[in-house]
């Protein structure tokens, strides 16, 4: 690849130290030449081994080197390599003459971690080649002093992304100078059977198979028909750590009762070169090698096992000894053969003892990695793959997106690409690693969002940050770019699939400092390349597969494939090459792009933001807040406000003279939003009414403390506080008769009509309910902007049709809970449509139209889970339960008892107290029904004293009338409390005018006195 310059970056590397023990001594009996000639002999062989391990040598330092791995291009390979490096060295510095009795030995230190470093390739400038700032160099310089002779001591970092690949010894934590955390330490012992982290991975898995079902029943068909004879292939493709190796580790598990045969052929990215390598590595395990053994007794285990399948030629005996690198045997049938004959024979062996091997038996064996396959390996499979039909074998191999297999599908081969997890499967995964539920849900959320369904980014995300959680407690992480959920072990493959990139990598700088997903339009001015040098390397960016076409943004538009990738393009950038970046992309959006800013202000803030830029990016965050607002999206909105009100206050710490009416609109803005998301009596929210209300008296400002007047209002209504509600929407009506303005006319009497309903004051309800409704009609068209979360006139047209319910006319309500449903799919908000729906639910439940409440229920909770309007939710959960019950759709006691008790619980959580004792009548019900009559007598006791207590007179009846149907269903009909409970209802709905409450009342005392006649008679 052409030589790419690329500015200082922040990159992860491991770091290799390596230093000669006693080399002071060494210095003072040798000659200088003799030294001379050690060190060289020395340095020729720390060359060759770093460079063979794909690392690059920084420094010679007199008796020590330096060598990075991982830089100048990150790989994947870089922290294992670097150990085997270290291994490597250590038995090689052994073997070199010592001028002493003893052997040359040497001191190992390695590290990986974060530095800042520039670029080798930066030709111009030789002199700054391999600067690297950071602790991780000098963590490996202690850690190679801390080590004993012969000793290869790690981080803990390089520890935990090699720790299948070798035996280590915990050393524990130790003091290092110039650290002033001690930090634990691994010795490295020796390295393991597994040889590369693909590998390991799910030999060391402990999660169960999550999601996959169709993909495993496809293998197990597949299977089927391969033990019945009908051999074939199955390639399963997709990227890295999209769960391949889990699921054939689950096909293999799953077929361990069964007789069969099974062996497995793992390719690596270190042995791509080493021809037949995976094979080599299945016939030491299958002739049973022990460690150290010697070659003579090998050669008899060979030729043992050879029998077996057949192979007892000479020359077939010679080319696998040869292969396995066995000496001393006979080498005569061999003697004379040209390379090429060489070749054939070893191939023309091993397909022989595979089919041999895989005859007469169900035989399975599993090609790991097909992307990282030496030739004549593949040469091999493709043989063994062009006669499995006659056998009963199934090859079973698995290889990333890049490899191109050469056998099309057909019907001895299928190919099967494995796609992304969905929500639900990451979330699992989440969770199984995450039993104690020690992270949070909104932090699980993020690292769901963040890994894109890919189950190894998930899984190692949640293990990185239990890790995190477990060192330093609940940090919160960096706050959102994302960068705090790249763990240690992606880091590098994550990088090395960017630094691959070439040129194109400065573009996907760019891109990643946008946004994950951004259009050709912005990249291309924010860039300011000439368009063919960009149209290359988008395209490269397109086939590497780090880019795909977006398909929901507009225009031609295009989102990296990864979230994480992004976040590591952009974590790899200096701060300062960020801040820059921002603050360009901050001002080409707000010169060229004003549609994108008129429609996302969000994005202009945030690179402002990012961009240090504050007072710029306040005035935006706020349009963002407003417009979510607008929109009902209550939670964003939440965010957008916190986020300026946060920079505001840093701002104003900083300087004087922001101005404190901007921080009363914020705080408003803040308080209605939170209001819609959570619940006007989250506590919150009444704080946040309180410090604005302060300071709106100190700035004498009307307009925002009406505003304020209004929240407090809704304030005491959800909370049942109704004497305060009261007062406070007769102090709006009173600005309304001051002032005249019909924002105040509308929501004053919107709001006293509400609490009289409440109250069940029906007439004075209605009257003020219709004057709001008559002025908002008088003004429709108009810009008003109401202070509420929602609108007043939804608002007036529901509490109305509730108004309608008790009092009649009985068919009026239907027409006006229409008129509300329209008025709200105007609007075109889902909070309009909830609120309005939400009333229309309590309406069923009030006529007892239990079936078409179980499906608005639904409605509800669809919309509420989908915009977190947590209220609505609570409150459809509850009724859901209740109308489950009565549709006889689920037990009352079970399932239906315990949906509604969680829409109790939640609406508790919320501080929702209004209607709560209507709700617990409805749960009496249900514990009645449930027959549990002690828990029933309890909760329609606690619903009658709630009511009570908050003074909603409209549902005094309704309690009663379910006290009714409680004590009859426990005591019978003819107890004569079920008819005083019936008389106490009719009684007071009589007071309240309730014309249709009386109705349904006394039509229930006629059926209970028709069952009682009815009952006695039998
Ligand atoms: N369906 C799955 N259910 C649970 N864990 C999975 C699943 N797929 C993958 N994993 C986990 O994700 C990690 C990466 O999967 P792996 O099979 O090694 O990916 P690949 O072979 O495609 O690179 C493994 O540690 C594995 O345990
Ligand atoms: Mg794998």
């Amino acid at each position: 690849m052409k030589p790419v310059k690329r500015p200082p970056e922040r990159r992860q590397v491991t770091v290799l130290f390596c230093d000669l023990v006693n080399s002071t001594t060494m210095a003072e009996q040798l000659d200088p030449e003799e030294l001379m000639e050690l060190v060289e002999s020395y340095y020729a062989i720390c060359d060759d081994i770093v460079s063979s391990h794909s690392g690059y040598m920084a420094q010679y330092l007199g008796d020590g080197i330096l060598a990075y791995f991982g830089y100048p291009d990150a790989s994947e390979e870089a922290a294992p390599n670097a150990v085997r490096a270290g291994l490597r060295l250590r038995d090689a510095i052994r073997r070199l003459p010592s001028p002493t009795a003893e052997p040359l030995r040497c001191r190992i230190g390695i590290a990986t971690g974060s530095v800042v470093a520039t670029s080798i390739r930066d030709i111009e400038t030789p002199h700054k080649a391999g600067l690297m700032m950071g602790k991780t160099p000098n963590l490996a310089a202690r850690l190679q002093s801390e080590a004993g002779p012969d000793q290869i001591l790690v981080s803990e970092s390089t520890h935990r992304i090699t720790r299948e690949l070798f035996h280590h010894q915990s050393l524990g934590a130790k003091e290092l100078k110039g650290f002033h955390q001690a930090m634990p330490v691994y010795a490295v012992l020796e390295e393991t059977d597994v040889s590369c982290r693909s590998q390991a991975r799910w030999k060391t898995s402990d999660l169960p198979l999550i999601g996959r079902q169709q993909e495993m029943e496809l293998l197990l068909k597949a299977w089927q028909s391969a033990s019945r004879g009908q051999g074939q292939l199955v390639l399963l493709q997709g990227e890295a750590g999209i769960g391949k190796s889990h699921l054939v580790g689950e096909l293999k598990r799953s077929l361990l009762e069964q007789g069969h045969r099974q062996m497995s052929w793992y390719c690596g990215p270190n042995t791509r070169e080493s021809t037949l390598h995976p094979i080599a590595e299945q016939i030491k395990k299958t002739a049973g090698f022990e460690k150290g053994e010697a070659d003579g007794s090998r050669q008899q285990k060979l030729a043992r096992m050879m029998e077996r399948y057949g192979a007892t030629e000479a020359s077939s005996l010679e080319v696998l000894a040869d292969l396995i690198g066995l000496r001393g045997g006979h080498q005569s049938a061999l003697d004379g053969l040209t390379p090429e004959k060489k070749r054939q024979i070893r191939l023309d062996t091993l397909l022989a003892m595979v089919q041999a091997w895989s005859d007469g038996q169900p035989s399975l064996i599993v090609v790991e990695d097909l992307h990282w396959i030496d030739p004549t390996t593949l040469e091999l499979l493709d043989r063994l793959i062009s006669t499995a039909h006659q056998h009963p074998l199934m090859v079973l191999a698995t290889a990333r997106p890049e490899f191109q297999a050469p056998w099309p599908p057909g019907d001895n081969c299928a190919h099967l690409h494995l796609k992304r997890l969905d929500r639900t499967a990451s979330e699992l995964i989440c969770s199984c690693l995450n039993p104690d539920e020690a992270l949070s849900p909104q932090l699980t959320r993020r690292i769901v969002e963040r890994c894109d369904g890919i189950p190894l980014f998930v899984e190692e995300t949640t293990k990185s940050m239990l890790e995190q959680l477990r060192a330093n407690g609940p940090s919160g992480g960096d706050g959102g770019d994302g960068s705090d959920l790249i763990p240690e072990t992606l880091h590098d493959s994550l990088a090395a699939r960017l630094d691959r990139l070439g040129p194109a990598r400065s573009l996907a700088s760019i891109a990643a400092v946008i946004g994950r997903s951004f259009t050709y339009e912005l990249l291309e001015a924010v860039s300011s390349q000439p368009e063919a040098w960009l149209r290359e390397q988008m395209d490269a960016l397109l086939v590497s597969g780090l880019l795909q076409f977006s398909e929901q943004t507009a225009g031609e538009a295009y989102e990296f494939k990864h979230a994480l990738i992004r976040d590591t393009a952009y974590e790899t950038m200096l701060k300062r090459d960020r801040q820059t970046l921002h603050e360009q992309i901050a001002r080409t959006l707000s010169g060229q792009f004003h549609e994108l800013v008129d429609a996302e202000p969000q994005l202009l803030a945030h690179h402002y933001t990012r961009a240090g830029s504050f007072e710029q990016a306040i005035p935006h965050w706020i349009s963002a807040g407003r417009k979510s607002s607008d929109m009902a999206s209550h939670e964003e909105a939440v965010q957008h406000f916190q986020t300026a009100l946060d920079l505001l206050r840093h701002e104003a710490c900083r300087r004087e003279g922001l101005p404190a009416s901007l921080e009363l609109n914020l705080l408003l803005g803040l308080a209605m939003s939170l209001a819609g998301s959570r619940s006007y009596s989250a506590p919150e929210v009444g704080q946040i009414l309180e410090e604005s209300r302060t300071l709106a008296e100190r700035l004498e400002d009307s307009q925002s403390s009406f505003a304020i007047l209004r929240g407090i209002c809704n304030f005491c209504i959800v909370s049942c506080d109704l004497d305060n509600a009261e007062r406070s929407a007769g102090e709006c009506l009173q600005r309304w008769d001051q002032g005249r303005d019909p924002i105040h006319g509308i929501e004053a009497h919107f709001s006293i009509g509400y609490v009289h309903y409440v109250k069940g004051s029906m007439a004075l309800a209605r009257q003020h309910l219709t004057q709001s409704i008559d002025l908002y009609r008088l003004h429709e068209g108009w810009d008003l902007g109401f202070p509420s979360t929602h609108d007043p006139m939804t608002g007036s047209l529901t509490a109305l049709a509730m108004v309608e319910q008790a009092c009649g006319p009985p068919d009026q309500v239907a027409a006006t809970l229409e008129q509300a449903r329209q008025h709200a799919e105007r609007l075109g908000r889902n909070y309009e449509t909830v609120y309005t729906l939400s009333h229309e639910l309590l309406i069923h439940v009030l006529q007892g139209r239990y079936l078409e409440a179980i499906a608005l229920s639904d409605t509800i909770l669809g919309i509420s889970d989908a915009y977190g309007y947590l209220t609505w939710r609570a409150i459809a959960k509850v009724y859901k339960g209740v109308a489950l019950a009565h549709a006889g759709q689920a037990e009352p006691g079970g399932e239906a008892l315990s949906i509604a008790l969680e829409g109790m619980r939640e609406q508790q959580r919320l501080g929702v107290m209004t209607l709560e004792g209507f709700r617990l009548a409805e749960i009496a019900t249900l514990h009645s029904l449930a027959s549990s009559v002690s828990e029933a007598f309890a909760t329609i006791q606690a619903a009658a004293e709630a009511v009570r207590r908050s003074g909603e007179a409209y549902f005094m009846p309704l309690v009663h009338v379910r006290q009714a149907d409680v004590i009859a269903r426990a005591q019978g009909h003819d107890e004569p409390a079920v008819m005083e409970a019936l008389d106490q209802a009719l009684a007071i709905a009589r007071a309240l005018g309730a014309a249709s409450f009386e109705t349904m009342i006394n039509a229930k005392k006629q059926l209970y006195a028709r069952e009682r006649i009815g009952g006695s008679a039998l």
